[in-house]
C-alpha cells in the first residue's frame, strides 16, 4: 500500500498546523507564532512554538520539531502512513493508493523494511507457536521473561537448520540478494546459501519510530563455541552507531522523566523494562558513539550510566563519559555490586532496591576518582599524578565553568587533594585543548580556502559573511519567487563560507529544482540530520532575525521592497567579501615577495579585482530593480 508523494503533499498543504495541534495542545498567540506547553517533555513555561506561516512546530526545550505529519506520528505513536491517513480522514480527503506498477518502484529502503518485518514475524511465530520453540520459551521463563515481554520486544527464534529461513524467504518471494544484504541469509565460499541466525534467540532491533531495521541473535546452547551474539550487518536501513536498542519503546518515558538509563545489553534492557524501569536504552555491543548521544539528546540531557562493575565495564563507561560530556549531557554513574549486571540485579533485588541504587548515582568525577582510589593509585606518587591528569582532563570537557570549578573543589576536598594542584593541571589541559582546537579549525579552513581556489595560507571564515549567508537562506524561505530566482541566479553553492549554510543551500536548491517551490515543512520531512533540522528551525523561528540593523538602514514602505533590497544587499556583500578575500591574500603575497615581476602582476590583479567589485555593485543592483 503506497500513497503518492503528490497526495501526501496535497494533504499536508490542506491542513492547518495550528488547528491540528490545538486539538491536542492548548496554544496561544505570541507575535507571529503560537506557543504552548510542549507535549513531548515536561515543562512549566512554554517553549513549544508553532508557526502558522511556515506550517511547522519546534520546541526550544527538547528540540522536537517537524510538520503536521511528524506531530501526529510522535504524539499518537503511529507510522508515517497512518499519520497521512488520519489527517486525510479529518480533512475529508480521499486517498487513492498507487497502482501495483508504481508499487514496484517503492524505494529500496521500503523493500528492506518489509523483508525485515516479514522475518521478524516468522521468528516470532517459531518461538510462540512451533514445537521447536518450546525450549526457548522455557529458557526465557527461567530468565524471568514474561510472555507479554516476549511480545512487546518481538522476541523470536530462528530454527536450528541450514535452510528453514531460506525456504520461507522463497515462499514469500523475497529478493534473495536483499536478504543476503540484510544478513538474514549467508553465502558460503562455494556459493551455497545458509540461514544466518539459525538456532539463535532473536532480538529484533527497531528504529526510533518502531520499524525493524536489524536483528541480534543470541546462542542458546552454551556449549557452542560460536560468538554469543550475532548482529545484522550495516545496511541502507541500519547504521549501528546511530541506533540505541529499546529507544522506540522507551522514548516517551525518557521524555516524561527527563532522564535516560543507559545499559549495555539486550537482556539488561528487557529485564529493567519488564520490571517497570522503562526509561532505558542499550548501546548493545558497540562502544557508545557521538551519534547515539546526539539521538538520545533529543529526548533528554540527563543520563544515568549503568555498566557492569568489571574492568571492561569501567573502561567502557570512561569512554562513554567523555563522549557524553562533549555533547553537554548531565551524567550520573551507578556502580553495581560485583558480579551483577542490571538484569541479574533487578531480578535478584527488585525495583525498589534498583531505584535506591540509581538515586545514589554519583557524578562522574566522583566515580572516576573513587575508582582510582580503589585500585590504589593515590598511594603511589607517580600513579597519583597520572590519575590526577586523567581526572582533570575529564573535568576539562565540561563547558560550564561554574560547574567545573565546583566539581574540582568537591573532589579536592573529598580525596584530600590540593585544590591548587588540580586547578593548575586543569588550566594546562584547557590551554592545550584551546590551542589544538584553533589548529584544527585553521587547518580545515586552509583546506577549504584552497578548494575555493583562493590559494590562501590561512584565511579565517569570516563570521560576518556567515551571518549574511544565514540571512540569505532566511530570505529563501520567504516564499517570494522574484527573490528566490534572483538569489539562485547570483549565488552558487561555492559562494558559501559556512559549511552548514552551504549544506542547506544545496538542499534548498535541489528541492527548488525538483518542485519549483521552497516549503520548509516539506523540506524538513526529508531531512535526517538533526543538526541541520535544528538550524532550519532556528532560522525560520527567528531566533535569528534578519540582520537587525538592516531595517534601520533601509526603511522601506512595503515588505516586498524591503526584502528585495535586503536580498540585493546581501548578495552584493557576499560577492564582494569573496573578492576582498582574494585581494587580501594577494596583498599578503605582495608583502612577502621579492620578485619584481610578481609584484607587478599582483598589483595588476588587484586592480582588476577592484574593478570587479564596482561592476558587481552596478550589475546586481540593476538585476533586481
Ligand atoms: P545474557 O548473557 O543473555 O544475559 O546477555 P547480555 O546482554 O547480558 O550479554 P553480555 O552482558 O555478555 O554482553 C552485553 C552486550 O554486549 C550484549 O547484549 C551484546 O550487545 C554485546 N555482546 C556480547 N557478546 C557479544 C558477541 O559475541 N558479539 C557481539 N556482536 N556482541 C556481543
Ligand atoms: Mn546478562
Amino acid at each position: 500500500m503506497r500513497i503518492s508523494e503528490r497526495k501526501i503533499e496535497e494533504i499536508r498543504v490542506s491542513a492547518n498546523i495550528v488547528d491540528m495541534i490545538s486539538q491536542y495542545v492548548p496554544l496561544r498567540k505570541r507575535g507571529k507564532n503560537y506557543i504552548g506547553l510542549c507535549p513531548f517533555h515536561n515543562e512549566k513555561t512554554p517553549s513549544f512554538t508553532v508557526s502558522e506561516e511556515k506550517q511547522i512546530y519546534h520546541c526550544f526545550g527538547c528540540h522536537a520539531g517537524g510538520n503536521v505529519y511528524s506531530f501526529l506520528m510522535e504524539y499518537n505513536k503511529i507510522s508515517f502512513v497512518e499519520a497521512v491517513q488520519q489527517l486525510a480522514e479529518q480533512l475529508g480527503i480521499q486517498i487513492d493508493y498507487e497502482s501495483p506498477e508504481a508499487e514496484e518502484q517503492q524505494s529500496e529502503a521500503e523493500i528492506l523494511y518489509e523483508i525485515n518485518t516479514e522475518a521478524a514475524k516468522y521468528f516470532s511465530d517459531n518461538l510462540l507457536n512451533k514445537k521447536e520453540g518450546e525450549f526457548v520459551k522455557e529458557y526465557l521463563g527461567k530468565r524471568n521473561i514474561k510472555p507479554q515481554t516476549i511480545r512487546t520486544f518481538g522476541l523470536g527464534y530462528a530454527l536450528d537448520s541450514w535452510e528453514n529461513f531460506i525456504s520461507f524467504a522463497k515462499e514469500k518471494s523475497m529478493d534473495i540478494e536483499k536478504t543476503i544484504q540484510l544478513g538474514l541469509i549467508g553465502k558460503n565460499a562455494d556459493g551455497r546459501l545458509y540461514d544466518k541466525f539459525s538456532g539463535r534467540l532473536i532480538f529484533p532491533i527497531f528504529s526510533p519510530n518502531g520499524r525493524v531495521i536489524a536483528f541480534a541473535g543470541r546462542i542458546l546452547k552454551s556449549a557452542e563455541r560460536k560468538a554469543k551474539y550475532l548482529n545484522s550487518p550495516e545496511s541502507l536501513i541500519y547504521h549501528k552507531s546511530r541506533i540505541l536498542y529499546g529507544l522506540s519503546l522507551s522514548k516517551d518515558e525518557i521524555r516524561r522523566l527527563d532522564k535516560a538509563i543507559l545499559v549495555e545489553g539486550y537482556m539488561d534492557l528487557i529485564s529493567l523494562y519488564q520490571n517497570g524501569v522503562k526509561n532505558v536504552v542499550a548501546v548493545s555491543g558497540t562502544a557508545l558513539t557521538e551519534e547515539q548521544v546526539q539521538l538520545l539528546s533529543r529526548y533528554t540531557k540527563n543520563v544515568v550510566l549503568l555498566f557492569d562493575a568489571d574492568t571492561a565495564g569501567i573502561k567502557a563507561s570512561m569512554r562513554s563519559i567523555e563522549i557524553l560530556l562533549k555533547k553537554d549531557m548531565e551524567i550520573k554513574i551507578v556502580t553495581l555490586p560485583e558480579n551483577e549486571d542490571p538484569d541479574s540485579f533487578i531480578n535478584n533485588y527488585g525495583k525498589e532496591r534498583f531505584d535506591e541504587l540509581t538515586l545514589m548515582a554519583k557524578n562522574f568525577l566522583e566515580y572516576q576518582t573513587e575508582y582510582y582510589d580503589s585500585i590504589g593509585m593515590f598511594k603511589d606518587p607517580a600513579k597519583s599524578a597520572e590519575a590526577l591528569r586523567d581526572i582533570v582532563s575529564a573535568a576539562a570537557l565540561i563547558e560550564d565553568e561554574l560547574k567545573r570549578t565546583f566539581l574540582i573543589k568537591s573532589i579536592a576536598k573529598k580525596f584530600n587533594l590540593r585544590e591548587k594542584l588540580l586547578e593548575s593541571e586543569l588550566e594546562k589541559v584547557l590551554n592545550k585543548t584551546k590551542i589544538r582546537e584553533k589548529r584544527i579549525i585553521s587547518s580545515s579552513e586552509t583546506r577549504k580556502a584552497r578548494e575555493n581556489n583562493i590559494g590562501a595560507k590561512s584565511v579565517a571564515v569570516d563570521s560576518f559573511t556567515v551571518k549574511l549567508e544565514r540571512d540569505l537562506i532566511k530570505l529563501l524561505f520567504e516564499d517570494d519567487d522574484k527573490i528566490i530566482d534572483f538569489i539562485f541566479a547570483n549565488i552558487k553553492t561555492e559562494d558559501f563560507q559556512g559549511e552548514t549554510n552551504k549544506k542547506i543551500f544545496n538542499l534548498i536548491s535541489d528541492s527548488y529544482n525538483d518542485n519549483g517551490n521552497i516549503i520548509v515543512s516539506s523540506l524538513i520531512e526529508k531531512l535526517t540530520d538533526d543538526d541541520l533540522k535544528n538550524y532550519i528551525f532556528e532560522i525560520t523561528f527567528e531566533k535569528y532575525s534578519i540582520g537587525k540593523n538592516w531595517d534601520e538602514i533601509h526603511p522601506g514602505p512595503s515588505k516586498d521592497e524591503i526584502l528585495s533590497r535586503l536580498a540585493r544587499d546581501i548578495v552584493i556583500k557576499i560577492k564582494i567579501s569573496q573578492i576582498e578575500k582574494v585581494i587580501k591574500e594577494n596583498s599578503k603575497r605582495l608583502e612577502n615577495s621579492n620578485d619584481d615581476n610578481e609584484v607587478l602582476q599582483i598589483i595588476k590583479l588587484n586592480a582588476e579585482k577592484e574593478k570587479e567589485k564596482s561592476e558587481i555593485r552596478k550589475n546586481i543592483s540593476e538585476d533586481l530593480a
